[in-house]
């Protein structure tokens, strides 16, 4: 599915389409793809679409528990190896899940290989919300 969401990517600027899929332990999945901007910075990846749109449609007020996210990208959508996750979007995901969250990161498509990671894994020492109750 995170190789689905390229399809989606909107970059007229780099040309690399990025997608992601997210899911939670209900088995619910979440695409998400990168969207760019002519002032460049506003420029949102695939990996926070996915959970920003995860967190703003959830159903209920507790936030879903999310177990994985897939990425994938590459110029003109062609997969060309690893693009993995940002720093932005690794804080991000630092916010919304736990040590036990998994990062699949696509190596290629046919055949299906890819990495997976653990969030402490990508982002040691992680800001994480627990630093702002103590
Ligand atoms: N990009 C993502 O979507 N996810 C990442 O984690 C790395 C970068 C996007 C942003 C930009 O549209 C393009 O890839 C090139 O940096």
């Amino acid at each position: 599915m995170a190789i689905d969401a390229m399809k989606k990517a909107y970059v007229p600027y780099s040309g690399y389409r990025v997608g992601a899929a997210l899911q939670d332990e209900a088995g619910h999945i979440t695409c998400g793809c990168n969207i760019e901007n002519a002032s460049y910075t506003p420029t949102i990846c695939a990996e926070r679409t996915a959970f920003f749109k995860a967190v703003s449609s959830r159903q209920e007020e507790k936030l879903p528990h999310f177990v994985r996210i897939a990425v994938a990208g590459g110029k003109g959508g062609v997969i060309g190896g690893a693009f993995p996750p940002c720093g932005v979007c690794r804080q991000v995901m630092s916010e919304f899940c736990d040590d036990q969250f998994e990062i699949l990161v696509v190596q290629s498509a046919d055949p299906l290989r890819y990495d997976t990671y653990t969030l402490p894994q990508l982002l040691p020492l992680r800001f994480s919300p627990e630093y702002l109750e103590k």
